[in-house]
């Protein structure tokens, strides 16, 4: 039996993961995963509900029975669209405190694999190529300098027309990257078999093209 071709994106936060994978899976007509997203559901369920982040049995719980919709590009618990809710920076700093616990990431391995469908997949997060799809076949590690992915973000909240501060940006992001780094479970590396796209020096359309290229030469029956 043959399954469906998976194409996983990790790496740190801004490093353009979101914005390319879905770039990249419009011009394929794959299906698109944000599992981060998971994460940042989770981390909202539990803050809604009043469940301390690092009470990893209650957590868990909340991240099996997620009650999560995606539609047209927005995201949904229950009726309520979290859309925005999900990307503040309390559910952001959040998904990273919930994503170090075994059993968080365990009650998501099944909801993220069942996305695999053909046509395809273009899948993007941490552990995509290490751990939810260790068998894809185009698994590419996209990463930029934090000094660059911090003046992304920036750019994100003064286009939002939210206050934005560089230092404290900076200083959040290596929290979350540090904390992404060093956990036991799944923390964020480049494994073996990825190839390594820097997009500090480049802008989206350069970004996109460089991981088509490495797409083209593993999975060339997808272009
Ligand atoms: O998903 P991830 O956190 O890795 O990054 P993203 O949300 O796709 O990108 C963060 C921001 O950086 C977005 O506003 C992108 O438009 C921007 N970006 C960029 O300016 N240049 C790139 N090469 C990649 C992303
Ligand atoms: O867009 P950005 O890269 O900032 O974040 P994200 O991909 O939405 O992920 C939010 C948080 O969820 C990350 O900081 C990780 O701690 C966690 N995460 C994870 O552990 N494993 C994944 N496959 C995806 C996200």
């Amino acid at each position: 039996e043959i399954s469906a071709p998976v194409i996983a994106l990790d790496g740190p936060s801004a490093s353009g993961k979101g914005t390319v994978a879905s770039m990249v899976a419009a011009q394929l007509g794959y299906h698109y995963l944000d599992s981060g997203a998971l994460y940042r559901l989770t981390a909202l369920a539990a803050l809604r509900a009043g469940v301390a982040l690092d009470d990893a049995p209650r957590v868990a719980a909340l991240a099996a029975a997620l009650p999560a919709r995606f539609e047209n590009g927005r995201v949904f618990l229950n009726e309520d669209d979290v859309t925005d809710a999900i990307r503040t920076e309390e559910a952001s700093a959040g998904a990273s405190r919930v994503a170090v616990l075994a059993d968080v990431r365990a009650a998501l391995l099944a909801r993220q694999r069942a996305w695999r469908r053909f046509p395809g997949l273009v899948a993007d997060g941490r552990d995509m190529g290490s751990v939810v799809f260790p068998s894809a076949t185009v698994k590419v590690f996209l990463t930029a300098s934090a000094e660059a992915r911090a003046e992304r973000r920036y750019k994100q909240l003064i286009e939002k027309g939210s206050a934005a501060n560089m230092p404290a940006l900076l200083h959040d992001l290596q929290a979350r990257d540090e904390r992404d780094a060093q956990r036991s479970e799944a923390p964020l590396r480049q494994c073996e078999d990825a190839l390594q796209v820097d997009t500090t020096l480049m802008d989206i359309a350069e970004a996109v093209n460089a991981v088509m290229a490495i797409v083209e030469e593993k999975l060339p029956d997808a272009v």
